[in-house]
């Protein structure tokens, strides 16, 4: 039997797709250890193998079959567009993503200006503005604390995930429009669905009845 591999996007999802992976059965103590620097982890017994990852890289991992499954956040998975099936919404990390900003921004898109838009995910602004709304912007693409950019003067509104709003409201900020929900999902390498089929699919119909 060959191993299967996962792969899990680090930070705030990565505790919670362990906890549920757990929950089917799916365990691997060695990965518990947090002051461990190795990369990836086996449990011999199953015949699986788990890594952590930076959550853009899970996907990429994941169309080129280094993974057969990866757990990721629909942003993500989004944002990368990359060839993989998405088989489930695992129901966790729900949150939002939205247009923000200042309150006195929503004019600026309602009457579609010219307007700069900072993000970490440029092809979902992208998307949004020019094939959903078709208004032509000016993406900006930063790397983190997205809030600062209008508070600043970089840009007029932001394209960023919103949870429980409190990182908008600290900073004066509010949704302006919402662009879809987020959480988090299962992907599967298109090959590895089929050759691995069997296992793959009793995994989902595992965690498909913890929801
Ligand atoms: C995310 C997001 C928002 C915040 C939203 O940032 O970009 O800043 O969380 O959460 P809230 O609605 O509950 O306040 P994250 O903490 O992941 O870090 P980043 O700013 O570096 O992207």
């Amino acid at each position: 039997m060959r191993y299967i591999t996962f792969a899990l996007g680090k930070g705030r999802l990565a505790e919670k797709a362990l906890e549920m992976l757990e929950s089917i059965g799916i365990t691997c103590e060695e990965m518990k250890d947090k002051n461990s620097r190795k990369l990836i982890f086996v449990n011999e017994e199953l015949k699986l193998k788990f890594f952590l990852a930076k959550a853009p890289d899970v996907p990429t991992y994941v169309e080129y079959g280094a993974a057969d499954i990866g757990i990721v956040g629909k942003d993500t998975i989004l944002e990368e567009n990359r060839k993989n099936y998405e088989v489930l919404d695992l129901g966790f990390g729900k949150c939002r993503m939205c247009v923000c900003g200042p309150a006195s921004a929503k004019e600026l898109l309602q009457h579609h200006e010219m307007i700069r838009v900072a993000t970490k995910y440029p092809g979902i602004a992208k998307d949004y503005f020019y094939n959903k709304k078709h208004q032509t912007v000016d993406i900006i693409k930063l790397n983190g604390s997205i809030e600062l950019a209008p508070i600043v003067g970089l840009s007029e509104v932001i394209v960023d995930i919103v949870e429980t709003g409190s990182t908008l409201r600290e900073n004066g900020l509010e949704v302006l429009e919402e662009i879809c929900p987020l959480s988090a999902r299962m992907i599967v390498n298109q090959v590895s669905m089929k050759m691995e089929a069997e296992r793959i699919n009793q995994i989902i119909k595992d965690l498909r009845e913890k929801l």
